[in-house]
C-alpha cells in the first residue's frame, strides 16, 4: 500500500493557519498539538463541499451524529449503543467538563492519572485533584483503591487510550476500575477521543461488566482530525444524561455534525489506513531514535498517534525547550502533562517519516553531534 495518508509535502502544511502551524516560528518544525499532518478524508470533505454549495450552512437538527456513533460502535466494538444514550456537546473537553459539574460539587476530590492530557487539570478547577501516577505507562489499581478509600472522590477521570503515553487499558484492568468505583460509589468519566483509532484493542469502558454510573466522551475529532469543526458526545445512562446542562450542546456546529457523521459512516478505510501509516511510523520512530540517538530507546505505543519519549540519559535540564531553542523542532514538553516528567517529551507520529526523520536529525544536531 502507497505511504499517502501522511505525506504532505511540508510547503502545503505551513500554509495551513492552525495552532500547529502557526504558534512558533516558521523555521520550527512543529511536532506537538494533536493535529494530523493529512488532508481531510475525501467523504469527510466531499460531505461539507456538498453542504456548502447547497447553502446548507443552519443548525444542526437530526441526531444523526448520535446514529452514525451507535453504528460504528457496534462495527468496531460489537456495543450495542443505544443512540437515545448519546446526547451532543460542543466537544470533548466540553463534555468532560460538563460530566464533572454533573457528578460532583465544589471541593469533591477528583481522581487523575498523571501524566496527563493537561485539560483535565483545568476541568477539575473548583475540585480538589487527587492524583494517582501511572506506573510504567499503567494504571496503578492497588494505589487507585487507597486513593478511592482514603480521599472518598466523588469522580475519576479516565483517559482510554491515555493521553500522552497511548496506554490501551485492558478488560482486566477497566474491569477492576468499575468493581471499584462500584465498592466506593465513584463516578467514572471516561475521555474516548483516541478510541477509533486504537480499533478492536480498546474496550469501551461502558461495555465493562460492572461498569455503571459513568460518563463516556467521545467523538470522531483525533482520528479523522476534525478539532475545527465542534461536535462531541457523552454517553450515559438516560438519568445521568439528565443531569448534564441543557446549555451543552450549544456550541457544536452542524458542520461539526456533519463531518463526524460522515467519518464514522464513510470514513473507516480511511481511518484503516491511517491506522496502518501511524504503526509503521511509530516503528520508524524507533529505528531513527535507535540509529541515531541511542542513548534513548522508544518502544511503541499501542494507541494513540503520539510518541511519548523519556529524555533523562541526555542530561538536559530542560529537553523540550532545548530541541526548540536549539533544534528548531518542537515536541510537546514533558512538564505539560505532570511537574515531574520534566525529561520526557511528546512526539505526534501522525505526520510524514520526511518530517519525523528530520525531527529526529534537528535532535541530533541540537545535541552537537
Ligand atoms: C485525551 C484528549 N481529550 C480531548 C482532546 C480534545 O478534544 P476536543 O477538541 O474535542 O475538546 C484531546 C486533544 O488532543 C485529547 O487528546
Amino acid at each position: 500500500m502507497p505511504m499517502a495518508i501522511f505525506d504532505v509535502p511540508l510547503a502545503r502544511l505551513r500554509e495551513r493557519g492552525s495552532i500547529k502551524w502557526r504558534r512558533f516560528d516558521a523555521d520550527v518544525l512543529p511536532l506537538f498539538v494533536a493535529e494530523m499532518d493529512a488532508d481531510l478524508a475525501a467523504p469527510i470533505a466531499e460531505r461539507l463541499q456538498r453542504a456548502i454549495a447547497l447553502g446548507d450552512t443552519g443548525y444542526p437538527e437530526v441526531p444523526e451524529y448520535q446514529a452514525a456513533m451507535a453504528d460504528f460502535a457496534g462495527w468496531m466494538w460489537g456495543w450495542d449503543l443505544d443512540p437515545a444514550h448519546a446526547k451532543l456537546a460542543t466537544d470533548v473537553m466540553t463534555g468532560m467538563r460538563e460530566a464533572v459539574v454533573a457528578a460532583s460539587e465544589p471541593g469533591d476530590a477528583i481522581v487523575l492519572n498523571p501524566p496527563i492530557y493537561p485539560p483535565f487539570r483545568a476541568i477539575s478547577a473548583g475540585r480538589r485533584t487527587v492524583e494517582v501516577p501511572l506506573v510504567d505507562d499503567r494504571l496503578d489499581l492497588a494505589r487507585l483503591e487507597v486513593a478511592f478509600a482514603v480521599e472518598r472522590p466523588s469522580v475519576y477521570l479516565l483517559c482510554s487510550p491515555h493521553n500522552p503515553n497511548g496506554t490501551i487499558h485492558t478488560l482486566e484492568e477497566l474491569t477492576a476500575v468499575a468493581d471499584l468505583a462500584a465498592r466506593y460509589g465513584v463516578t467514572v468519566i471516561a475521555d474516548e477521543i483516541h478510541a477509533p483509532l486504537a480499533g478492536a484493542a480498546h474496550t469501551p469502558y461502558l461495555t465493562v461488566p460492572g461498569a455503571a454510573n459513568a460518563y463516556l466522551v467521545t467523538s470522531a475529532s483525533k482520528s479523522w482530525n476534525l478539532a475545527a469543526l465542534k461536535a462531541g458526545l457523552v454517553i450515559g445512562a438516560p438519568a445521568d444524561l439528565a443531569r448534564l446542562s441543557p446549555t451543552m450542546s450549544d456550541g457544536a456546529s452542524y458542520f461539526g455534525v456533519l463531518a463526524h457523521t460522515a467519518a464514522l459512516r464513510e470514513g473507516r478505510d480511511w481511518l484503516a489506513g491511517a491506522r496502518e501509516e501511524i504503526a509503521a511510523n511509530k516503528v520508524f520512530l524507533a529505528e531513527e531514535i535507535a540509529r541515531k540517538l541511542p542513548q534513548l530507546s522508544y518502544t511503541p505505543s499501542e494507541g494513540t498517534y503520539l510518541a511519548w519519549l523519556d529524555c533523562t540519559p541526555l542530561g538536559l535540564a530542560d529537553p523540550g525547550a532545548h530541541f526548540h531553542e536549539v533544534g528548531r523542532v518542537r515536541f510537546n514538553l514533558g512538564r505539560e502533562f505532570a511537574p515531574e516528567t520534566t525529561q520526557f517529551v511528546r512526539i505526534n507520529t501522525a505526520t510524514s517519516q520526511a518530517i519525523l526523520g528530520e525531527a529526529v536529525d534537528r535532535m541530533v544536531r541540537s545535541l552537537g553531534a
